[in-house]
């Protein structure tokens, strides 16, 4: 009993009561399941290209979750199709989807690269900003420096100047004290 997948044209024998789904995931084919099998996800779904006689029909359980899209487009849930005879299994759909997911997919390595490099663009925007920073600190600390060092220049200035008036001022009172001895 072989079942066949196109487009990827592989042929592979199934065991009785094993499901198309389990079929393809054993052996390495995508077929899209997120219930895994439960049925409730509808993602499973694949054309039957060859062999609908060799095919059970859909349970009740798999009609309610298909709908009326089965008997517009004859889709199955390949977790819920088995086989008594040989069939032949389209995925071009599943391949499409995988395609579609892929392209959606957030960025991959290469892309993560070019994140990479924007967040270093950024980073070195960032240094150079903080360059900037660091240079109108250093301004402003030498800024600060200048006007303390002009300011201790002016105290001392000052300090000194009231010095020598005090001197002269004892030297004026010990020269009115000569002139009056
Ligand atoms: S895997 Fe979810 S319905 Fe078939």
């Amino acid at each position: 009993m072989k079942v066949k997948f196109i487009p990827q044209n592989i042929e592979l024998e199934i065991k009785p009561n094993q499901s198309i789904l389990d079929l393809a995931h054993t052996n390495g084919i995508h077929i899209q399941s997120v219930c895994k099998g439960v049925p409730s996800c509808a993602e499973c779904r694949v054309n039957l290209a060859d062999g609908e006689h060799n095919v059970f029909p859909p349970t009740k359980k798999e009609l309610n979750l298909i709908g009326t899209a089965y008997y517009v487009d004859r889709r199955r849930l390949s977790c819920q199709l088995k086989c008594f005879g040989d069939v032949t299994v389209d995925l071009t759909h599943q391949i499409e989807k995988e395609n579609a997911s892929i392209a959606k997919r957030p960025r991959g390595k290469a892309q993560k690269e070019g994140e990479s490099s924007a967040v270093m663009g950024n980073i070195i925007l960032e240094e150079g900003k903080l360059k900037d920073v660091q240079k109108g600190q250093i301004k402003q600390i030498d800024l600060d420096l200048n006007r303390a060092e002009r300011e201790l220049l002016a105290e001392e200035t000052r300090l000194a100047l009231e010095k020598i008036k005090r001197r002269q001022k004892v030297d004026d009172v010990k020269e009115e004290d000569g002139e009056e001895g």
